[in-house]
């Protein structure tokens, strides 16, 4: 059984559970990514969403990428890290006025709008301060991501973007909207996406429209295909870093870019995943009827995938190498669905032992909740230990 390393001796001095990051891999995932789309030129704006902690933002955005934020919050979040405004984008289906007037005050690159009313607000509020908005109109191309469905965001019975159909109503709208500056399309089909291929059907959708816009005369200066790569949540010791070049070719052979335009994309997951894990103390070794449980000193309030989308993270007992037994791995907190892993072999596990919780790195930290008067989990970076 392969384990990833931790520096075990300067995690006794502190008190669990946190979120450990190794910065050596989050930088060798960034440079590949740039690497790729520097030679396509396509611009990555890294979706906020999956990890907001400041030293993980400041070692992005440092890396020249942009960022795609979802809340007000989310926008200062990244200015404060030092993302330039020039390569913000802005989505989400409830943008409040103070979210959009903040975003009007720090010059955004883009708004992704997902309404007709939200269209209308933008260009009344964007009006009020003499300003022109930017924004992307967020199609819903009706594509099966093929992933768990709350996760899932490009199928018609979800609540996100217009449908292809609405367009041409859409675009008359915009033509009569004096502080609206249309500059491209946005889809976001799902996340935790691992065969690339489901990605075909997104590059057709883009074609068929650009068609569709070019005979109606709207040109287009950017296409934005969202994020969605997915990672390998079995074996992150083998597959640290998820296949880009793959991705990255599949919309450069597949989706017909204009000359001018640029593709941009916003990928979150699978740029930050696997360089986080949630490291927690055995707090107790129970011997139930007929398992024995592991209770961790973390719970479904640090780490909620499991519990909200049945999601598997790998668990390594770091400071054992006893032979394997098998056990329920299960946090503290007073509800059934509080519970990592069933059935799980793990090295045998003593009280005070290290566990790691791997790939942690996207919703984890930021999903974060204080349930039961929990208090947040903190975060250590590999270089500041
Ligand atoms: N762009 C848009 C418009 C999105 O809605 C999302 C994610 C992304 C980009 C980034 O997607 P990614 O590359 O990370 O797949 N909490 C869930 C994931 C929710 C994703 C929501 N939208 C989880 O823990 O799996």
């Amino acid at each position: 059984m392969t384990k990833g390393t931790f520096p075990v001796e300067s995690f006794k001095g502190l008190e669990t559970p946190f979120y450990y990051y190794d910065v050596n891999l989050l930088k060798e995932t960034l440079s590949i990514v740039k690497e790729i789309t520097h030679k396509y030129g396509y611009i990555q704006h890294y979706a906020v969403k999956a990890n907001a902690n400041h030293r993980i933002l400041q070692i992005i955005a440092t890396a020249g990428f942009g960022a795609d934020c979802v809340s007000g919050n989310e926008v200062k979040a990244a200015i404060n890290a030092g993302f330039p405004a020039s390569k913000i984008v802005f989505a989400g289906v409830g943008k409040t006025d103070k979210e959009i007037n903040l975003a009007l005050d720090y010059n955004i690159f883009c708004f992704n709008v997902e309404s007709l009313p939200e269209l209308e607000v933008i260009n009344e509020l964007a009006e009020k301060k003499g300003k022109t908005a930017s924004v992307a109109i967020r199609i819903n191309p009706n594509v099966d991501a093929h992933t768990h469905e709350y996760i899932t965001t490009g199928l018609n019975e979800n609540k996100f973007g217009f449908s292809m159909s609405s367009l041409p109503k859409v675009f008359a709208k915009i033509k009569t909207l004096k502080n609206i500056e249309l500059l491209g399309i946005h889809f976001h089909i799902g996340s935790q996406i691992t065969e690339v291929d489901t990605f075909d059907p997104l590059c057709e959708r883009v074609n068929e429209l650009q068609t569709q816009c070019e005979n109606e005369g709207i040109i287009l200066k950017h296409i934005n295909v969202g994020g969605g790569l997915g990672i390998d949540y079995d074996n992150p010791n083998e597959n640290p870093i998820s296949d880009f070049k793959n991705y990255f070719d599949l919309f450069n052979s597949k989706l017909e870019l204009r000359k001018g335009q640029t593709l941009h994309f916003e990928l979150g997951r699978a740029m930050v995943a696997q360089c986080g894990s949630l490291v927690s103390r055995v707090t107790y070794v129970k011997e139930g009827e007929s398992k024995k449980f592991i209770i961790l000193d973390a719970g479904m309030t640090d780490l909620i995938r499991p519990a909200l989308y049945q999601a598997y993270h790998k668990i390594e007992n770091i400071s054992s190498n006893l032979p394997i037994q098998q056990y329920d791995v299960v946090g503290p907190i007073c509800e059934s669905s509080d519970c990592f892993a069933k059935d799980y072999e793990l090295n045998e596990t003593k009280r005070g032992d290290f566990v790691a919780l791997r790939s942690a790195g996207a919703y984890g930290e930021i999903m974060a909740s204080q349930y039961n008067c929990r208090e947040l989990p903190k975060a250590y970076l590999s270089d500041s230990l």
